[in-house]
C-alpha cells in the first residue's frame, strides 16, 4: 500500500495532542537527558495600591530558571522594582535547585545595563538573532 505524505501548517491547537503525547519523549532525545522533566512558570507581581506595576516571568525547567518576560511600567522604573523582581525570581529559582538563571536581552541595551549591574554575566552575543538584532544571553550561577 502507498502512503501519502503531506507537509502542512496545522490549524491552532491541532498539533496539542502530538505535542502532549511526545513532550517527554523529543525532550529527552533532543537534549540526551533522561530524568523526568519538570516544566513550570511563575509569575512575580510589583504591586502598588493594587494595581501591578511590574510583572516578571520565570521559566524552570531541567535545574534551570530563564526568564521570559520582565516589565516595569516606566513611571515606576529607577525605584528598585526590578531588582525586587529580578532578586524574588532568583529565590524560587534556588527553592527549585537551579543553578542558572538565564535571560536574553538586546545587545548594548539599558536592560543589558540592568542585568550585568545585577550580578549578570554575558555568555555570548547572538549576532542578527531577534528582529535582527544582536542579542546577548546573559546568565547568574546561583550555586
Ligand atoms: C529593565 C527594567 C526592568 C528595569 O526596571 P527598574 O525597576 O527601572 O530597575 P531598578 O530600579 O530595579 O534598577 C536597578 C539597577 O539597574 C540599573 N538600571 C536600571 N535601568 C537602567 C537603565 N535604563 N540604564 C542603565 N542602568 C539601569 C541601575 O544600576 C539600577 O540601579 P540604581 O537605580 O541604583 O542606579 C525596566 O527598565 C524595563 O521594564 N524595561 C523595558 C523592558 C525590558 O527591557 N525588559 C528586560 C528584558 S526581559
Amino acid at each position: 500500500m502507498t502512503q501519502s505524505l503531506e507537509i502542512a501548517v496545522a490549524k491552532p491547537g491541532e498539533a496539542a495532542d502530538f505535542w502532549k503525547t511526545n513532550d517527554r519523549a523529543w525532550r529527552t532525545e533532543a537534549w540526551a537527558f533522561k530524568v523526568v522533566w519538570h516544566e513550570q512558570t511563575h509569575d512575580i507581581t510589583a504591586t502598588i495600591d493594587g494595581t501591578i506595576a511590574g510583572a516578571l516571568n520565570v521559566r524552570i525547567a531541567a535545574s534551570l530558571a530563564h526568564v521570559e518576560a520582565l516589565y516595569v511600567l516606566p513611571a515606576h522604573r529607577g525605584n528598585g522594582i526590578g531588582r525586587a523582581l529580578l532578586a524574588r525570581c532568583e529565590e524560587i529559582a534556588n527553592y527549585y535547585n537551579c543553578h542558572k538563571v538565564s535571560v536574553a536581552v538586546m545587545n548594548a541595551s539599558p536592560a543589558l545595563r540592568f542585568f550585568l549591574d545585577s550580578g549578570y554575566h554575558v555568555e555570548a552575543v547572538l549576532p542578527q538573532h531577534t528582529f535582527k538584532l544582536d542579542v546577548a544571553m546573559v546568565r547568574k550561577f546561583l550555586l
